[in-house]
Order: C-alpha cells, then structure tokens, then sequence
C-alpha cells in the first residue's frame, strides 16, 4: 500500500470519535456524513490495540440474541432498535474499500449477508458490480435504506429484508464477502452457511471472507472463529482458499485478530 494512501486514512481516522468499548466489538466510532464515508475509507491507525475493557453492551447483545426463540432475528432487530450496534464502523471496510480501489474483487453481482447498515455494500456498488445487501432486521435494512437510497450510484445496489438462510436469489452471484456475519451465527448454522454460499455462487465466483474475531473467547455472539472454522464447513462444500492473510487494515480495536480468506470452489456444485 502506498504511503499516501495511510498518511490520508490516518488523518481521516483522527476525525474519528470513540464513544464505546466492547470486549469483542470495536470502539463505537461517531459517524460521518454517508456520502463521504462512503466516498473514502479510513485505514487504522498504526499504533497497536489498546487492552479491551469490559462490554456490557455485548453481554446486552447476547441477551437479546438469545431471548428471540422464533429464529426470526427478533432479537437482532431490537439491537438495531435500541442503537446496540458497536460492531458498525460507520464507514466501509478498509480492506475491502483496499481491494475494490486495486480493482482486485470480483465484478458482476455480489452478496453481503448480514450487510447491517451496509457501508460495504454501497462503497463497492458501480456500474460494472451490483451489489445485494441482505439483513434479517428490518430496522437495519430501513436504517440503510434511509442512508443511501438517494445517492446517485443507488441504481447499483439492493437491500433486502431476509433471512439469509431461507431466502432463494433467483440469480447467482459472482462475490460473496462474510464480514461480522460468520461470528454472528450460532456455531452450529456454520454448515448451513456454507451451503448457502455454495447454492448461491456461480461455479467460479468467489467468497472472500474477513473472518474475525480471531480469539479464545467462550460464548458470543460474537462467537470466536478461526482459520480452521471455516475450512471445516467450507472444505466439504468444495471450496479451497486462495489465500489466507493477515489484516493489516484492521481497525485500531480489531488489530491482529483479523485475517483475510479468498476461497473459491474447486469444481461447480451448484444447485440454483
Ligand atoms: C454483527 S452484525 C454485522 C453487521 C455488518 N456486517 C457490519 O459489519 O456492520 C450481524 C448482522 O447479521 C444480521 N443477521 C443475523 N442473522 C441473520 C440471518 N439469518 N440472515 C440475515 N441477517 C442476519 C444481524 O441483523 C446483524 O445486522
């Protein structure tokens, strides 16, 4: 990466104000206007992580979560409802806004489950890429309709209120990029996942993956991943990773507990 590009997203991060902790989550960052958070993405500050402090936002979260037995995501919503939402930067991802400014992801169409307020769906929409934003809570779909559907590039993304599991896309998708949704689910929907994902990519289309949090943590959401968590479910779908590394564009409190996965499958399995 080019020194200008860190010296810029430094500049812009300092402009960035912490007003939560969470063990788990990132500090809960102010929000900057959309249009211009969408425009640029910020990279982290170099200095190193500080020590996490106690987050009774999360243990909030995870009740929540837990306390919706319908599997309709009741519990997500209310989160969005009651703004319990430290896991939204409020800007794009910078690894990903990284790769799109490379030109190095996938053009066509592509999916972001579980797209919350959906940052990364916008800042990567563009002529040449469509871009499906899907959340089960209706009041993070609203919340990122009211954000950006009236931007000039609206024409080149969707949200949608769905469950990511049960919804059936009547077109495959060339990208699927999993941030924060893979350590959203409960542990044991990580197989089903993966089939989604199978079902929906086009034989050679691509599932990049920024898995975090990389930890030792019990309990969640979110609940701790690691490299092999998602080749255990993913190997048997057929897919094989590209490449694995580390996030160097980690925000500030995600540092060293994020890596990236580029996966692809090895032979076509899809059943759409
Ligand atoms: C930890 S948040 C991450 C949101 C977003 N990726 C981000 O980084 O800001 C997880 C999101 O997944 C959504 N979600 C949970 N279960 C889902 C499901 N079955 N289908 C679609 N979305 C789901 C939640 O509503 C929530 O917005």
């Amino acid at each position: 990466m080019s020194s200008k590009f860190i010296v810029r997203n430094f500049n812009l991060n300092r402009n960035l104000i912490p007003t939560r902790k969470s063990s788990f989550f990132p500090l809960k960052m102010k929000k900057r206007d959309p249009e211009e958070a969408e425009k640029s993405a910020p990279a982290p500050a170099p200095a190193p992580a500080p020590a996490p402090a106690p987050a009774p936002a999360v243990s909030k979260i995870q009740h929540l979560v837990h306390s919706d037995s319908t599997g309709g995501g009741g519990g997500w919503d209310k989160c969005w409802e009651q703004g319990l939402t430290p896991w939204d930067l409020g800007h794009p991802t910078p690894l990903l806004a990284h790769l799109h400014s490379l030109g190095a992801l996938p053009k066509g169409r592509a999916l972001v489950p579980g797209c919350g307020t959906g940052y990364d769906v916008v800042h990567i929409a563009c002529p040449e890429r469509h871009v499906t934003g899907l959340d089960i809570s209706e009041n993070a779909i609203n919340k990122a309709l009211q954000l950006f559907s009236s931007l000039p590039k609206a024409m080149h993304f969707t949200f949608l209120k769905v469950d990511f599991f049960t919804w059936h896309p009547t077109e495959l998708f060339d990208l699927v990029f999993d941030y924060t949704f893979f350590c959203a689910i409960e542990p044991d929907m990580r197989s089903a996942w993966a089939q989604k994902i199978r079902d929906i990519l086009k034989p050679d289309g691509e599932l990049i993956t920024l898995m975090f949090p990389i930890s030792d943590h019990i309990g969640g959401p979110p609940y701790k991943v690691s490299v092999s968590d998602y080749e255990e479910v993913l190997h048997p779908m057929g897919f094989k990773a590209i490449s694995i590394s580390d996030n160097d564009l980690a925000v500030l409190p995600r540092k060293g507990r994020e890596k990236l996965g580029r996966w692809k499958m090895s032979a076509s399995k899809s059943t759409l």
